[in-house]
């Protein structure tokens, strides 16, 4: 059976924007983030495909300056919001690690 872990409120996460979050889960530390787009919640693991580490530099400061793709700030990789996939920068063709995410009564929460 599915378990469900509340994340924060829908509001939390406005349209084009994203947000990172850290959590512990069956005693490991988890650390993701989620990005609206098109009215919809994407989450991935925070961790770039190049070499393992986290992908922001600013705290909550996921994507591009236009809003328009996820951006690893360390060498400068491009992920496609819809797909996690890299478009540009080091690991072209490797994808961020989707994480299931659903919105309901508006919270977004994390699906194990
Ligand atoms: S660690 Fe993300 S592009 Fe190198």
């Amino acid at each position: 059976m599915s378990e469900m872990t509340s994340l924060c409120a829908s509001k939390e996460v406005a349209e084009g924007r994203s947000r990172g979050y850290k959590l512990t889960r069956e005693s490991t530390d988890l650390s993701l983030l989620l990005v609206r787009k098109g009215g919809q919640i994407y989450a991935y693991r925070n961790r770039c495909p190049h070499i393992s580490i986290p992908l922001e530099w600013v705290e909550h400061e996921f994507l591009t300056h236009d809003g328009s793709l996820i951006q690893c700030a360390n060498h400068g990789a491009l992920f496609v919001i819809e797909t996690g996939q890299c478009v540009s920068g080091p690991c072209p063709g490797q994808s961020l690690e989707r994480l299931p995410v659903i919105e309901s009564g508006g919270m977004i929460y994390l699906q194990s």
